[in-house]
């Protein structure tokens, strides 16, 4: 009987599976243990690099996804295909240190619910990063600790082990963008028994790092949808910034036009500058997986600014309803109206300009 999943995400890491493989193989003398590799349908063929090692090796298996994307869903749909009682993740890329699986297993045995690997306790070490990815994890590891106030030293870390009774409790709650798997996890189970096992970050084997702009993009929307409790879609968040930041533009344009051109001149000059901006920051923030490009973007771009004329209807027909025969006072009036005008353009823009195909 299989008691370790070691779960796998690959991305175009067809020059290291087999090298992996062979030190899980000597990392693991002694426990029965398998290798679940998921696979992005990686254009370099990792997927067929690891089925010519399951025909041969009944321990490794190739989950096989297509058409989409994403590290932190991988490792969930792996971890959700495992029948043994223990699950663990780490990279393929040989960064993750294999030899510290067996005393992170002996940590689940001894009563542990989940096992960190960390590179900021003594014993481990992140030397490997290199200046600009050190500050940015690092960077990203205080603001965690500051917001969310858990106890995990390397929240960003991508190496863990759990049990699998309680996985599958936390799954249903778990967001399957970006690379922040473990923080998710350790923020979504009330009552994990977490321990840590520091180890020693490593250098790449062969092939190259996913981590991108996006990435950091998806990590500020989880942060945001762990802060409000997980209420608010992090999408929403963003929205709420760039409309934020539309205000901003709306101003601005506005004052510079006013001494040259009627105020209603000045005010439209002002209301199509701040769409144009809204339009493409969410073009390239809020739904960056979905962005819109060439033809499509020209009418994306029309819909919006319909739909946001729309809104803006909403918007001052509730704001005016509620602040008429005094119901209200002007401040809650005007914002109930703007956070309506919020709601509907982006319900929208999420159904209808930026949707999915
Ligand atoms: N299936 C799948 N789909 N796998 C992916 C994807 C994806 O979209 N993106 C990345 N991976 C796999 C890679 O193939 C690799 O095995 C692993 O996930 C880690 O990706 P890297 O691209 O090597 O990430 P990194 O080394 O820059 O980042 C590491 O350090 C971070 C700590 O700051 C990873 O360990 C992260 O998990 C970790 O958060
Ligand atoms: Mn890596």
């Amino acid at each position: 009987m299989t008691e370790l999943s070691v779960v796998l995400p690959t991305f175009k890491e067809r020059g290291n599976v087999a090298e992996l493989v062979r030190r899980l193989d000597a990392a693991l003398h002694g426990i029965a243990w398998e290798a679940i590799f998921v696979d992005d349908n990686s254009p370099d063929g990792t997927a067929d690099a690891v089925k010519e090692m399951a025909a041969t090796d009944p321990r490794v298996r190739c989950l096989k996804r297509i058409g989409r994307r994403g590290l932190a869903g991988a490792c969930i749909e792996g971890m959700l295909s495992s029948s043994a009682a223990v699950v663990a993740v780490m990279d393929a890329d040989l960064q993750h240190d294999e030899t510290a699986l067996p005393a992170m297993l002996e940590k689940i045995r001894g009563g542990a619910d989940l096992v960190a690997a960390t590179r900021y306790v003594e014993g481990g070490s992140a030397e490997s990063f290199g200046e600009a990815r050190g500050a940015i994890s690092r960077l990203a590891t205080r603001i965690t600790h500051g917001l969310l106030g858990i106890s995990l030293s390397d929240p960003m870390s991508g190496f863990f082990m759990m049990r699998r009774d309680k996985f599958d409790q936390v799954a249903p709650r778990l967001t399957p963008a970006g690379f922040k798997i473990l923080l998710d996890i350790a923020t979504a189970g009330s009552d994990l028994k977490i321990a840590e096992q520091p180890f020693v970050f490593g250098t790449r084997h062969s092939g190259e790092s996913k981590f991108n702009a996006q990435v950091g993009i998806e990590f500020l929307g989880l942060l945001g949808a762990k802060l409000s409790g997980g209420l608010v879609d992090p999408r929403f968040i963003f929205f709420v910034l760039v409309g934020a930041l539309g205000l901003v533009v709306h101003l601005l344009v506005l004052k510079a036009a006013l001494p040259s051109t009627p105020f209603w001149v000045a005010q439209s000059i002002a209301t199509f500058a701040a769409m144009t901006s809204n339009f493409f920051l969410n073009n390239e923030l809020t739904y960056r997986d979905r962005r819109l490009k060439g033809w499509s973007m020209l009418w994306g771009f029309i819909a919006f600014c319909l739909f946001c004329a729309a809104g803006a209807l909403t918007n001052i027909g509730l704001a005016s309803w509620l602040f008429s025969a005094e119901r209200e006072t002007w401040w809650v009036a005007g914002a109930a109206g703007a956070l309506m005008g919020a709601f509907w353009n982006y319900a929208m823009s999420s159904l209808f300009v930026w949707r999915t195909r």
